[in-house]
């Protein structure tokens, strides 16, 4: 077996064996059972009406948990340690798997706003029993509460007001109505929700300007067709030019008050915000980092002009208000012609090396030539260009340990690398089509996260190690670790130890996507020991680890993709009979579910251990 030394907390277990994509099931490692907590479709609200996905309508969905559900945190009451909020982005809708096909082509605009309805975020109150790890929802409870693409929010920062945010619908250009592709995100150290704004392009029909291209938004429909439904996502419907520029941004929740507006952070930029997370530097200043996930774009970071109050949480909910923005930009240490594409480690041992945070923003002024700062913060991707900011293989989370300080990014592939007219291979992203990712590990100079200054590592080259000879895992034996590929989501454990969920690798290296743990120190360092493997048609999303709990959850997103709703196929989580529920008019295909994963043996609620810190 892989097991050997579990020192690194109570939540050990052995390595289970990569599994087939075709299983439909939740594999957990020997000795560890599962529940799901919540589902798409389950009510949040006392009258909400029960889950029946061929009876759904916009009104009963916005009162539901949402579709695909992504970034993960359970955030236990200090004062209880039985009672909680778990707060979980909805990325994303599956029409084929949602509805029936006849009923759709018949019913669009109401098809169209319960997928609205089915994006934006939850928040659910939980609770366990004296002495049971097990959580379970409260419907009902007083913190409840949906988001969906029509909730307003409030747009804060120096980009707040301007011109490139107003439409007729809204000509302060400071409310916007609802939050899209709420990717991955990060729990505040004052207990607010970041969530990033992804892959807005889908929503939106272009107009056919150089900005929207650099974004991704294309003219024409669009394949969910919701600019026939609202007037607001066509970009040429007068009045509406500006809706897109609404999207793209870190947005803010307090999962605590049910009541209070979310915020759209405009000083972290606009683009295509996996997520963000921060960290609190030693002279207080809050320092957000996030990854634009796209092929060849770029790691960001924000610092706060304010600092962090360990009493005052409304002033703390002020300091992604106002700071500096920054834009990463890497340098190698061993010659170009030993970076080969391959991704053969150089004669130097390592791939590493030192970089710069370029300024895009500093004390309220841009720093980009031609460019205010409302078009820095609008067309952030235009600004990190001037600049020169280093093309990254999509970086997706980047999150600091909690331990150490360092900062681990995520870089789930590129395949585009190395392809005619595109950027080579380069020392921090050392493979030409780079198909299963790489994690790099970044230092700050002198740990100080406000630093513009830092060193940097790669932590691994992700791959099959037994089919791929250029994997890499800092030096430990290929032959001992699990296969990996296609990195997403990162989190870390009460230790330290850090967690990769991955998104993708069905299609690289055939086996179901999966959560891993990924020892960082001590003669371990670089073993990746896998912890989970998701169902058929999933991806692994928000890991979260309570170790002290023996608990790990995972938010199962797009069981069965690819199926239908008339043929669905995934099961999960429920695993009702098919021609069983048929006949009974009921829905037996996928719901996308956050479940909890916990060790069978050990049943004390002792504690909090929110690895997340
Ligand atoms: Fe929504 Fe970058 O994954
Ligand atoms: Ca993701
Ligand atoms: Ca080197
Ligand atoms: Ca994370």
């Amino acid at each position: 077996t892989k097991n050997g030394n579990n020192a690194g907390g109570h939540l050990s277990f052995d390595a289970i064996e990569p599994v087939s994509r075709s299983v439909d099931d939740l594999t957990v490692p020997e000795g560890y059972d599962w529940n799901a907590i919540i589902r798409w479709g389950d009510p949040l609200f006392k009258n909400t009406a029960k889950f029946d996905a061929t009876k759904q309508s916009a009104r009963k969905q916005a009162e539901q948990f949402g579709y695909n559900c992504d970034y993960l945190d359970i955030i236990v009451d200090k004062y209880s340690g039985r009672t909680g909020v778990l707060v979980a982005n909805h990325e994303y809708t599956n029409e084929d798997m949602m509805f029936d096909a006849d009923w759709f082509e018949a019913n669009k605009d109401e098809a169209r706003r319960i997928a609205m309805n089915a994006h934006g975020f939850s928040v659910v109150e939980v609770k366990r029993k004296k002495k049971d790890k097990k959580w379970t929802y409260v419907q009902g409870g007083e913190r409840n509460r949906r988001i969906t693409a029509q909730t307003e929010f409030t747009v804060d920062g120096p980009a707040a007001g301007s011109d490139l945010l107003k439409t007729v619908a809204d000509p302060t250009g400071t409310k916007v109505l609802g939050t899209l592709n709420n990717c991955s995100g990060g729990t505040t150290p004052w207990g607010t929700i970041l969530s990033g704004e992804e892959n807005i392009d889908q929503y939106f029909s272009g107009k056919g300007t150089a900005e929207e291209a650099r974004y991704g938004i294309a003219t024409g429909a669009t394949e969910r067709g919701w600019e026939d439904t609202d007037p607001r996502f066509g970009l040429s419907n007068e009045g509406y030019e500006n809706e897109v520029n609404r999207f793209g941004w870190v947005i803010e929740i307090d999962p605590q008050d049910p009541k209070s507006t979310p915020v759209k952070h405009t000083n972290l930029g606009r683009f295509k915000h996996e997520g963000a997370n921060v960290r609190i530097a030693k002279n207080g200043k809050a320092v957000a980092y996030s990854g634009d996930d796209s092929r060849f774009e770029y790691l960001y970071k924000f610092i706060s002009k304010n600092t962090y109050s360990k009493h005052d949480r409304k002033k703390n909910m002020k300091l992604l208000s106002e700071g500096d923005l920054y834009v990463a930009k890497f340098a190698g240490n061993s010659p170009e012609s030993e970076i080969d594409g391959s991704g053969k480690v150089p004669s130097d041992g390592a791939f590493d090396g030192t970089g710069t945070w370029l300024p895009l923003l500093k004390g309220g002024a841009s720093m980009v030539e031609g460019m205010s700062v409302e078009e820095v913060l609008v067309y952030t991707r235009l600004a990190a260009d001037k600049v020169g900011a280093t093309k990254m293989d999509r970086p997706e989370d980047v999150e600091p340990s909690p331990i150490s300080g360092k900062l681990y990014v995520a870089l789930t592939n590129n395949s585009d690398r190395g392809k005619a007219g595109k950027e080579g291979a380069t020392e921090t992203n050392p493979r030409i089509a780079n198909r299963d990712g790489h994690i790099v590990e970044l230092t700050e100079a002198g740990n100080d996260a406000t630093s513009t200054k830092f060193t940097w590592n790669i932590l691994l080259v992700a791959g099959d190690p037994k089919v791929n000879g250029s994997t890499y895992f800092s030096g430990y034996p290929t032959d001992k670790v699990s296969p990996i590929s296609c990195p997403d989501n990162l989190a870390f454990d009460s230790k330290g130890n850090l967690w990769i969920s991955t998104d993708g690798a069905p299609s690289t290296i055939g086996y179901s996507d999966a959560l891993h743990k990924v020892t960082l120190t001590g003669k371990n360092r670089g073993r990746v020991e896998q912890f989970l493997a998701v169902p058929t048609g999933a991806e692994t999303c928000g890991p979260l680890v309570h170790d002290k709990d023996n608990s790990v959850f995972v938010a199962v997103q797009h069981p069965g993709e690819g199926g239908t709703f008339a043929a669905p196929t995934s099961l999960f989580p429920d695993f009702l009979k098919n021609p069983e529920a048929a006949s009974a008019g009921q829905f037996y295909g996928p719901r996308p579910t956050v479940v909890q994963v916990f060790k069978e043996d050990s049943n004390s609620g002792k504690g909090n251990g929110n690895g997340k810190g």
